[in-house]
């Protein structure tokens, strides 16, 4: 009885083990007939009650039995195995004769871009491209510039300062000191350069960004000039008709002085977070240089005069492509600089 019930069993078990379809099913079929609570081990237990050389006979066919329907198993598990290595190839096939991407070029940073166009602009005007440094003294960075310590002014450019008293240039009109003293008059250079301020991030304001300066010291220049030198500037850039308009603006190194400020082109005039919903954006401050500037650096200044700006070469970079937030030029992204 007990040989049939086996024979039976050992037919059917090896059935479902060829036939399981996943992992799972195998399973289940082997805790089911070969687990310590399945069905060999149900048989195994009942061998006692039988009579001895029945026990032998019924103990042989149970282990082959057993063996035949483990080593099934062993099989069909390994079917699964090499079937589940199969996809994961196919999947992870490689075609090694596609030609490969090649070397991906890289490219100039828009504010790069922007401030090489600057140059080749102004040197054909006759400016030299003067560079100063970024950690500056307190006499360059304010002083020279008519700005004495307990000027106002002082805290309208946070300042990181240096534990050795210098300081990081808040801007880069230092550079206009430093090229008056070095060359003297007549004198036309542009100073484009990174400039830091310990000021609150936000769409329109970093603490890291870049200035292009601008000065022309000569024996009579004038708001025209300088107004013409601005338009010269923007037409190059922007080649196409941007809304500007010019508005009184206080600089200590600056009389008179005036903020060039630019039709936002990020929202066109309506309004957004770049030009803080005014529609303007403050671009380009500049003005007729104040006496007591030229003087410090040692030039006369009923002789001379001169016209100094200071472009945000930043928030130029952001008008010209579109971008509306200037966190995006230094975040060191590719997938934003690989676009321009
Ligand atoms: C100055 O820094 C003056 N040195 C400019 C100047 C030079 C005036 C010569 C007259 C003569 P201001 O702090 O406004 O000015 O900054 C100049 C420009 O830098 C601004 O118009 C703006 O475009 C840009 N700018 C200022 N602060 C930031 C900032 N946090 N992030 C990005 N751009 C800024």
């Amino acid at each position: 009885m007990m040989e049939t019930d086996l024979s039976a069993l050992e037919a059917s078990a090896l059935r479902r083990i060829e036939g399981a379809q996943t992992p799972e099913e195998l399973e289940a079929v082997r805790v089911e007939v070969l687990g310590r609570r399945g069905a060999l081990a149900a048989i195994s237990k009942n061998i006692g009650k039988l009579a001895p050389e029945e026990r032998v006979r019924v103990g042989r066919l149970l282990n082959s039995a057993k063996e035949a329907l483990e080593a099934a198993f062993e099989r069909r598990k390994k079917e699964f195995e090499w079937q589940a290595l199969e996809q994961r190839l196919q999947q992870e096939w490689l075609d090694l004769t596609l030609p490969a991407p090649g070397p991906r070029p890289g490219s100039l940073h828009p504010v790069t871009q922007i401030q090489m166009e600057i140059e080749d602009l102004f040197t054909s005007l006759g400016f030299a491209v003067l560079d100063g440094p970024e950690v500056e003294t307190e006499y360059h960075n304010f002083d020279a510039l008519n700005i004495p310590a307990t000027h106002p002014a002082r805290d309208a450019q946070d300042t990181f300062w240096l534990t050795d008293g210098n300081l990081l240039r808040t801007h880069t009109s230092p550079v206009q000191v430093r090229g008056m003293e070095r060359f003297g008059p007549p004198l036309r250079m542009i100073a484009p350069g990174r400039v830091f301020r310990n000021e609150e991030v936000d769409a329109s304001h970093e603490h890291t960004f870049y200035q292009l300066e601008g000065m022309m010291i000569d024996r009579e220049v004038s708001v025209a000039h300088l107004i013409y030198f601005m338009k010269t500037l923007l037409a190059g850039i922007f080649k196409r008709d941007v809304t500007v308009r010019l508005r009184p603006g206080f600089f200590p190194f600056v009389e008179p002085g005036f903020e060039l400020d630019i039709h936002c082109l990020i929202c066109g005039g309506d309004g957004c977070p770049v030009c803080k919903q005014s529609g303007w954006v403050e671009l380009l401050p500049c003005g007729l240089v104040h006496p007591n500037v030229l003087r410090m650096s040692g030039i006369d200044p009923e002789e001379w005069n001169g016209f100094a700006f200071g472009l945000g070469l930043t928030r130029l970079a952001m008008m010209r492509y579109g971008i509306d937030d200037i966190r995006y030029l230094q975040s060191g992204d590719l997938r934003v600089l690989r676009q321009f």
